[in-house]
């Protein structure tokens, strides 16, 4: 691809309802617009995976020089994958996986590694109790590549110390809701539960509230994943004491973009470009604000530039246009 040729990138986004998602496309958009022969199409599946089969196939249709998905299952959204690639459009497949490796590049942070943090967070904790660490996980969406690696790489660490025993689990599906009537269950049949590690900050928001309808807030440590900045989001859960610790998990927006015009340019790219992540807690809390207020503040004057440069280059044509009027007279 030339520098001056107009590029369209794809994107199918498994849902938009969460702020997770919500910052995803806003860092993918503000990337895009940096470049002015960047055209970004972002289509939601509305967390249905027939509909993001139809997405994709759309953006195929539609001559897509290059496909970004984010899959809502691994196995159901692989063969699409396979034929986008096999008709000559790449596909990076951005913080879920799908079934094989048949898409061009992956980028996102390594789960596997999200769910040991989690892990060594609460083995970290073992010298301070008598007695065995009681455990209950709430797991991701089933088919959805984090939920299995984060349990994974949880189930890792955990596995390794005699005390700590993981008392029980549930399948969640990544939102609040799939998590209250089962661990209203799981705290009626144990009242010795010391964590609970939920698979993202949502559904460990909900789990502290089940266990303060029970009055038992104060003696189960949550931990949950994702990290965000914002309005509830973990990072303020954290300074709030709802949570012990979050893991960080980057979205990767902005990342993915760059990464598919690198594609398209033909420059070398690694196959899975793993995002780093780490454990949020009381002890780095506020200066992870701090950072992330700061990428804040410069994503909104970049924000603002651009408006800006836009109202320009329409006062501009505006004027040319009226020189052309005055000029034929
Ligand atoms: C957002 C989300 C995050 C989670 C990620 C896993 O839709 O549920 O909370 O970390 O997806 O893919």
């Amino acid at each position: 691809l030339k520098d001056k040729d107009r590029i369209k990138i794809g994107f199918s986004q498994g849902m938009t309802t969460d702020d997770w998602r919500k910052q995803m496309n806003k860092s993918m958009r503000l990337e895009a617009s940096l470049h002015d022969n960047v055209e970004l199409t972002i289509l939601d599946a509305d967390d249905n995976v027939e509909k993001q089969v139809e997405d994709i196939e759309r953006l195929i249709g539609d001559r897509s020089d290059i496909i970004i998905v984010s899959p809502i299952q691994s196995q159901p959204l692989t063969a699409v994958v396979e034929r986008s690639v096999k008709a000559g459009i790449p596909v990076i497949v951005i913080d879920r996986k799908i079934g094989n490796e048949s898409y061009t590049a992956y980028i996102g942070a390594d789960n596997i590694e999200v769910g040991r943090n989690a892990g060594r967070y609460i083995a970290s904790g073992i010298p301070y109790k008598e007695g065995k660490i009681k455990i209950v996980e709430i797991k991701g969406l089933k088919g959805s590549s984090p939920a299995h690696e984060r349990s994974l790489g949880f189930g890792q660490i955990i596995n390794r110390f005699e005390k700590l025993e993981a008392v029980a689990a549930i399948d969640g599906n990544w939102e609040s809701e799939s998590v209250k009537e089962p661990l209203r269950n799981i705290l009626e049949a144990h009242n010795d539960i010391d964590y609970v590690f939920s698979h993202n900050d949502r559904m460990a928001l909900s789990a502290w509230e089940v266990a303060r309808e029970k009055g038992v807030e104060n003696k189960i440590k949550f931990i949950g994943v994702d990290g965000l900045n914002t309005l509830n989001g973990g990072i303020q859960l954290v300074q709030d004491k709802v949570l012990q610790a979050t893991i960080f998990y980057p979205t990767g927006g902005n990342e993915a973009i760059k990464l598919a015009l690198k594609v398209l340019r033909n420059e070398p790219v690694s196959k899975n470009n793993i995002l780093s992540t780490t454990i949020i807690d009381s002890v780095n809390a506020d200066i992870m604000k701090n950072q992330l207020d700061k990428i804040d503040r410069q994503q909104a004057s970049i924000e603002n530039q651009l408006q800006k440069l836009s109202e320009q280059e329409k006062k501009y044509a505006t004027q040319t246009n009226l020189i052309k009027i005055l000029t034929f007279f």
